[in-house]
């Protein structure tokens, strides 16, 4: 099987190639270097050329605070740049995998979203990504819409790389402590993706690694693992000001997944435990 994989330069696109090559797939990973999805052309050459089986399409404007203030670029990567992909997969009868993300919902109460709940994006961002969402759906015949949270891998920057940094020169931190949700390590999706790609069972999925927590949780779990004393203070929303709202509540029900045949991720903090150790390795 042959697939494209967008974002081979960011976290989770890094993860798929290296999947999908130990499963002996044919794996094609691009970055904006090698293919700007914006530019329709460029996508539409790219793709006839390589004329892929599926596309997983990993790559996104995903810095939520700078979307606030440059919409038209991050519109142009998250709505365009997915239409792009999808005239180009539906042309040659490519399956799909769009990433999405929690975002999609407001937000608000403690319950669980599932993939049937109402939608309701919350900061451009997350505007952006349910429009891909959209456009995915209403073009396309083969596709799965994945959602994630809280993402996590080796190739590139992420919250569990921010806090081993602060480590080195802060012994407490401040951390918000009312924002509830799942990290998602991209090693274990990785591997789920790659599944996934390889079956018809089409839709929307949740996934994240299962647990749920705070980001104030989930940091002092990052200083216990790595044996840093770091005495982590809880702080509200509001004590932390950022310039796109956060949801309160990023939890999602992984249920459909089970009901579908798929395997659930591992806990967060066992997938915490390799990701510290794979960090490691590369350092040593
Ligand atoms: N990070 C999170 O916490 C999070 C949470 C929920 C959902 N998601 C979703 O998960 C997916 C993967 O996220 P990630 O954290 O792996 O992303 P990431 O590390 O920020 O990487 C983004 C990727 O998108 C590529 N890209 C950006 N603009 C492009 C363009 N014009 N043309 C081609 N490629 C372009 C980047 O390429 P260059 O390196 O060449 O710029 C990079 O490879 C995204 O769809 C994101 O929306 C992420």
């Amino acid at each position: 099987m042959k697939i494209l994989v967008t974002g081979y330069t960011g976290q989770l696109g890094y993860d798929v190639v290296e999947e999908g090559l130990k499963h002996g797939l044919d794996m094609h990973g691009t970055g904006r270097n090698n293919l700007d999805i914006t530019n329709e052309k460029e996508v539409n050459q790219y793709v006839e050329t390589l004329y892929p089986d599926a596309i997983i399409h990993c790559a996104a404007f995903t810095a939520v605070d700078k979307a606030e203030d440059d919409k038209d670029t991050c519109w142009d990567v998250n709505v365009n740049g997915t239409k792009h992909l999808v005239n180009a997969a539906k042309a040659i009868g490519a399956k799909f995998i769009y990433i999405s993300t929690d975002y999609v919902f407001e937000g608000k109460g403690i319950v669980p979203y599932s993939e049937i709940d109402q939608t309701d994006p919350i900061g451009y961002y997350g505007l952006t990504k349910f429009e891909g969402e959209k456009v995915v759906q209403e073009t396309l015949d083969n596709w799965f819409i994945v959602r994630i949270s809280w993402v996590f891998g080796i190739n590139g920057n992420n919250f569990v790389k921010t806090m081993l940094r602060l480590a080195e020169t802060r012994d407490e931190l401040n951390v918000v402590g009312d924002q509830y949700g799942s990290p998602t390590y991209t090693f274990d999706l990785a591997k789920l993706l790659i599944d996934m790609i390889q079956t018809q069972k089409y839709g929307v999925y949740h996934v994240s690694n299962e647990g749920y927590c705070t980001w104030a949780d989930f940091a002092k779990e990052i200083f216990k693992q790595s044996n840093k004393m770091v005495t982590v203070h809880p702080i509200t929303t509001e004590e932390y000001p950022t310039r796109a709202v956060r949801p309160k509540n990023s939890r999602m029900s992984k249920d459909k997944l089970e009901d579908n045949g798929f395997s659930r991720l591992r806990s967060w903090e066992d997938a915490l435990q390799h990701y510290l150790k794979q960090l490691n390795e590369e350092v040593n």
